[in-house]
């Protein structure tokens, strides 16, 4: 007889563990803390968009879509780019719906990275970058954005690029640190990239979140960047639906037909209501136009509150976090001063040196403004006793 039996796992990704903002928001819920730690919305979307996937499921549009995406959202992500940033990708053969950014990113670094290649990343960096390139089997090669303006330090990056390298990856505008990437800063990527054989990742997400009149630049508007590129968007950051988990790639036909082998073995496709719902809401621009205004208010409202506290704001260019030096209230290292706030202030926050492999440390945290304006108003009663 045989007794029943796991077999042992050698881990693909033995470093991963519980995310910190797994453990942050277990902590603020834990401490009934205001949780600014995780980037969601604690609002609701327009109404019109629920309606208009609740009419696509009575519509009887409930069956597998077509691999690479709904045509009719396929076509209205390559208008929009078009008009936004002057590129024209068809749809047909450049634009895949995925199931949100993060499964993008991944398929995109599935799709082009063998083992041994490298692939280089900007720190601080959103968390699944580093493990979806040891997945693949590639190297990290991690450069860090300057500290102090966290903009980024084009002769390290010069320096990190080498034979081996793949691919980079690029996020603006910037999460955590809230840094939107110039039309200047784009050319110089564009001239560094231009006699490499090197691929973009170009994560836009928080496209639509630029403030004081500030662009967004997006690889799709730089010829020689858009050539190399997998430009990648997130319905769920731009409509306040994070839980839908839809997103967008645009690139290239060759690159978009090596990334749909991946993505068609991986998801094989997305689900159809919630496709033929954006599709339709798209046909409004106000929605996404009148982004950066709905956010630039909370930003205000939420760094004028701030001011009142020792908590010193770090500039917020775009996106929807604010980052703040502490070292005048505390001297305790990130992770424990953002666990300190939660239990003792009451509101949660996430280390910024979550988002550097070796846990560099500067005294900065990072909190999100995306909450409605009595969240944002507790919160600030709260941080004004720092
Ligand atoms: C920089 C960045 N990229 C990608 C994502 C993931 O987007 P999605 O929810 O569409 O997978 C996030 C979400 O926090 C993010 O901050």
């Amino acid at each position: 007889m045989y007794q029943a039996r796991t077999p042992p796992l050698a881990s693909r990704l033995p470093n991963v563990g519980t995310t910190i903002f797994t453990v942050m928001s277990a902590l603020a819920a834990e401490c009934g803390a205001v949780n600014l730690g995780q980037g969601f919305p604690d609002f609701h979307c327009d109404p019109a968009l629920v309606e208009h996937v609740h009419a696509a499921m009575q519509e009887g549009l409930n069956q597998y879509p077509p691999m690479a995406g709904v045509p009719a959202l396929r076509q209205a992500v390559a208008a929009k780019i078009a008009a936004l940033h002057g590129r024209r990708y068809d749809a047909d053969r450049e634009i895949t719906i995925t199931a949100g950014a993060t499964q993008a990113i991944l398929t995109a670094v599935l799709c082009c990275v063998h083992p041994g290649d490298e692939v280089v990343v900007l720190e601080p960096c959103y968390d699944s970058y580093a493990p979806n390139v040891e997945l693949a089997g590639g190297t990290v090669v991690r450069v860090p954005l300057t500290p102090g303006t966290f903009r980024p330090d084009f002769e390290r990056i010069a320096a990190a690029l080498g034979p081996r390298t793949r691919a980079i990856i690029v996020n603006t505008p910037h999460n955590p640190a809230a840094v939107v990437w110039t039309r200047a800063e784009m050319q110089r990527l564009a001239e560094l990239l231009a006699p490499t054989d090197v691929l973009l990742i170009a994560d836009e997400v928080y496209e639509h979140m630029v403030f004081d009149g500030g662009e967004h630049v997006s690889a799709a508007a730089i010829p020689e960047l858009a050539a190399r590129a997998f430009v990648v968007s997130s319905f769920g950051k731009t409509f306040h639906v994070t839980g839908w988990k839809v997103g967008s790639v645009a690139a290239p036909a060759a690159l978009t037909a090596e990334f749909r082998k991946v993505h068609q073995f991986n998801v094989f496709t997305v689900n159809t209501p919630m496709q033929h719902g954006l599709a339709r809401y798209l046909a409004d621009p106000a929605p996404y136009l009148d982004l950066a205004a709905f956010y630039q208010r909370k930003r205000d409202l939420f760094r004028a509150g701030l001011a009142a506290s020792r908590l010193r704001l770090l500039p917020c260019e775009g996106s929807y976090f604010q980052s703040v030096d502490y070292s005048a209230v505390s001297d305790l290292p990130e992770a424990e001063f953002c666990q300190w706030l939660t239990r003792e202030i009451g509101v949660a926050a996430i280390p910024m040196s979550a988002f550097y492999e070796g846990g560099f440390e500067q005294h900065i945290a990072r909190l999100c403004f995306a909450k409605r304006d009595e969240t944002l108003q507790q919160a600030l009663d709260r941080l004004a006793r720092l």
